[in-house]
C-alpha cells in the first residue's frame, strides 16, 4: 500500500513511518499482510502523475473561520491539494486520513474532510498529533479493508 502525506512539524512524518514499520512487522505472522511505502509532499517536491491506488494523510493547518459558518484557508499543506489535483492524481487516492488536535473542536481534521468532499474519495481516519499504539493498529486494519475494496 502506498501513502502520499505532508508534515510541517513531524507527527505525521513520525506516524507514517511508525505506521510502515507496523505493516512490516506484521509479516511475521502473517506473510500476506500489506507492506507501506510512503511518499512525503513538501514545496520543493516534483509533481509526478500517480499510477497505482495510494492513501493520503494530511494534517490540519487552517487560518481564520470556525469550521462551520465561516471561511477558514488551508495553510502550509495547500501543496498536497495541489498534488492531488495535479494530472488528476486525486482518480487513485483510495481514501484520506486526517490528524490534528482536538482542542481546534470543529475544525479538527477539516482539512482531511475538505479533500474528501473536493475530490470525492473517502474520509477513513482521523488520529490526534503523533498518534497512538492504538490508532496504529486501528488505522492500519481500516487501510487493508479500504485497499481490498
Ligand atoms: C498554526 C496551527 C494551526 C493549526 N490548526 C489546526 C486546526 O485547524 N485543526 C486541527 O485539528 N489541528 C490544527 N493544528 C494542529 C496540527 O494539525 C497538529 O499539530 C498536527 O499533528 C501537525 O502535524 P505535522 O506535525 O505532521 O505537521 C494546528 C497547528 C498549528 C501549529
Amino acid at each position: 500500500m502506498k501513502l502520499i502525506y505532508i508534515s510541517i512539524s513531524g507527527n505525521t512524518r513520525s506516524f507514517a513511518k511508525r505506521l510502515a514499520e507496523y505493516a512490516a512487522a506484521q509479516q511475521t505472522t502473517d506473510p500476506t499482510a500489506p507492506t507501506i511505502t510512503l511518499k512525503e509532499i513538501d514545496d520543493n517536491s516534483p509533481f509526478e502523475v500517480e499510477t497505482e491506488n495510494f492513501f493520503a494523510m494530511v494534517p490540519t493547518y487552517l487560518e481564520g473561520g470556525n469550521g462551520v459558518d465561516n471561511g477558514d484557508v488551508e495553510i502550509l499543506t495547500d501543496v498536497l491539494r495541489d498534488y492531488l489535483d495535479y494530472q488528476n492524481n486525486y482518480r487513485y487516492c483510495l481514501g484520506v486520513i486526517g490528524s490534528g488536535n482536538k482542542n481546534f473542536n470543529r475544525q479538527y481534521c477539516l482539512t482531511a474532510k475538505q479533500y474528501a468532499a473536493q475530490f470525492d474519495f473517502p474520509f477513513l481516519a482521523d488520529y490526534e498529533l503523533r498518534g497512538t499504539t492504538a490508532d496504529l493498529e486501528r488505522i492500519y486494519q481500516l487501510l487493508k479493508t479500504a485497499n481490498q475494496n
